[in-house]
């Protein structure tokens, strides 16, 4: 495991500043832009805002591993749009997160689309769905990008928390999002790098800003394993992904190339999607 970090301008010329990495509902909200304000009307705009390749690729793994006849309880959900495309699918869905207020964004295309607020270490997860007048059966977890924000000892804690609100022959489903490895390490140099030329050709400062905690799969089977989950599969998913990272790495035709190249080795691919059982 890394720490990982991304590189902006800053408003003034001041020598740069570092920025820790997210940890309460007011920084989530802040580095995610949440506009709890925004309603999507029509499919216009769910493809401007959710209609990107990796969220594509992303749902295609997820329909593949989950099963539509399970609730499915998707945790740290943000908006809820991978939760929502696969509500789109038939499934059963219920997205949560712990900043309030993000259910909105979805409630004009499907009202019967639902979100509601879990916290994913402190709550109970049954007993917030109870509490919302949600029917709780046997229930999959999906998390699409949460462990991240945290070091081993509270992913620990989390993973602890997640495998104690599962049911015993109930998966979760769970995606490492910000992959460590060689290209990702060289695409965030390369993104560092660009943001020094541009602060000196613009003579501002630059802020650095703790992302979070790059993991490799074998960083996550050893995290999940001490947890008590056994892993069933690994799949990889947003091809080429990493890449976008950089300005230069970043050119359509990079991207498509290596889009290419990870359909036969994954290498410049984001995340790796686990489906996990209680061990
Ligand atoms: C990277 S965003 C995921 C957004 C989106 N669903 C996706 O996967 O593209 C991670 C989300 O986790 C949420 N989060 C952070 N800590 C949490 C906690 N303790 N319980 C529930 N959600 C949490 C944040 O508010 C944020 O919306």
């Amino acid at each position: 495991m890394i720490e990982g970090y991304k590189y902006y301008l800053a408003d003034t010329p001041h020598p740069g500043r570092t920025v820790p990495v997210d940890h309460d509902p007011a920084s989530f909200a802040e580095t995610m832009h949440y506009d709890t304000e925004m309603i999507l009307r029509s499919e216009a705009d769910l493809q401007a805002h959710f209609g990107e390749r990796w969220q594509r690729e992303l749902n295609r793994t997820y329909t593949a591993l989950l099963d539509p006849d399970r609730l499915v309880v998707g945790i740290g959900s943000g908006y809820g749009e991978h939760e929502f495309l696969l509500h789109r699918c038939g499934y059963r869905v219920i997205a949560s997160d712990i900043v309030p207020g993000l259910g909105k964004a979805f409630s004009r295309l499907d009202p019967s689309f639902r979100f509601i607020r879990i916290d994913a270490f402190r709550d109970d997860y049954a007993e917030r769905m109870k509490q919302n007048q949600i029917d709780v059966d046997a229930f999959d977890i999906l998390i699409t990008g949460l462990l991240f924000y945290f070091d081993d000892a509270k992913a620990h804690d989390l993973l602890v928390r997640i495998h104690d609100n599962l049911g015993l022959n109930s998966h979760l489903v769970l995606t490492l999002r910000y992959r460590d490895g060689l290209i990702p390490r060289f695409a965030d140099a390369m993104a560092g790098f660009e943001t020094k030329i541009m602060a000196a050709v613009r003579r501002r400062g630059i802020v650095r800003k703790h992302h979070g905690y790059r993991r490799s799969a074998k960083d996550i089977e050893i995290l999940t394993n001490k947890a008590g989950f056994r892993t069933v599969s690994k799949t990889q998913a947003m091809f080429g992904y990493e890449m976008t990272r950089s300005f230069l790495l970043g050119q359509p035709h990079l991207v498509k190339a290596a889009c290419k190249i990870d359909q036969r080795l994954p290498l410049f691919h984001s995340a790796v999607v686990f489906d996990l059982i209680k061990g």
